[in-house]
């Protein structure tokens, strides 16, 4: 019986050293969403009417865990959400995770008279800008926005107004990250605004 146990301790571990992240249960994950639905909607694909909040649905795997991990220590500051995770165990965090990036996404596309600001944000997002050094955001998120596991997120069909605040809040450095912050405190409202109506128009359709 112990060496047993000591073989499931040895090989959970060697599962974390080759994934990087523990996985969770996408079953209990559903149990636990239960008090985020109000905000993010019951399968993470948004709720009506707010969209400041993020949707989750089909984030990549492993961000979900890392945010709301930066969310209790207060690496990453946000006053509703400070209180959400407060009673959340290491575990509770990968079960969500793996419950919200198996969510299929609900792209939602942009209007007809966001389409020429959506250009500007187009350009910049696939090509970057050379001159002020303004690296190209597909090279990090992917050429329709789905992320890479675990570390940059999906963007695709995110609300433009949630992207929008968090370029703001990068390029004023209330939200920190090592490599948003230099890119966002680049960019002009324009750009921002560009760029974030564009994100909520790509779709992706991994998984
Ligand atoms: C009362 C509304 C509300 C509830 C309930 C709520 N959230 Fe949030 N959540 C927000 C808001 C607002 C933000 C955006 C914070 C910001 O702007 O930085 C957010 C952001 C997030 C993010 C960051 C997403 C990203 O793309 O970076 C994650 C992950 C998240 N919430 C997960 C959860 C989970 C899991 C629960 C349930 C345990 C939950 N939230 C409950 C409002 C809520
Ligand atoms: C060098 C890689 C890299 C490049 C280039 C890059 N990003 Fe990011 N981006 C990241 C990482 C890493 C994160 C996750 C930050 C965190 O963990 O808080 C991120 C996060 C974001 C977020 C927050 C998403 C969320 O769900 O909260 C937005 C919005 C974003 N990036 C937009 C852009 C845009 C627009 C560009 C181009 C102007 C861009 N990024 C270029 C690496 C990059």
């Amino acid at each position: 019986m112990k060496k047993l146990l000591v073989l499931a301790a040895a090989a959970s571990m060697m599962g974390l050293a080759t994934t990087g992240f523990a996985f969770g249960n996408p079953e209990k994950g559903k149990e636990k969403s239960q008090v985020c639905a109000a905000c993010h909607g019951v399968d993470g694909n948004g709720v009506e009417g707010q969209t400041t909040y993020p949707k989750l649905a089909h984030q990549v795997p492993g961000y979900i865990a890392a945010q709301l991990k930066d969310f209790k220590s207060g690496a990453r500051q946000d006053p509703i959400m400070m209180g959400m995770v407060a009673a959340l165990s290491e575990e509770d965090m990968y079960d969500l995770d793996a419950y919200y990036s198996k969510q299929k996404p609900a792209p939602v596309g942009i209007r007809p008279e966001d389409e020429e600001l959506a250009r500007i944000g187009e350009k910049l997002y696939r090509g970057g800008d050379t001159h002020y050094g303004i690296s190209a955001c597909m090279s990090c998120h992917g050429p329709t926005g789905e992320g890479i596991p675990i570390q940059y997120p999906n963007l695709s069909g995110q609300h433009a107004d949630y992207i929008e605040k968090q370029l703001v809040a990068f390029k004023d450095g209330t939200r920190k990250n090592d490599m948003m912050n230099p890119i966002a405190f680049l960019l002009s409202q324009e750009q921002i605004r560009g760029l974030s109506l564009y994100v909520q128009g790509l779709r992706s359709d991994h998984n």
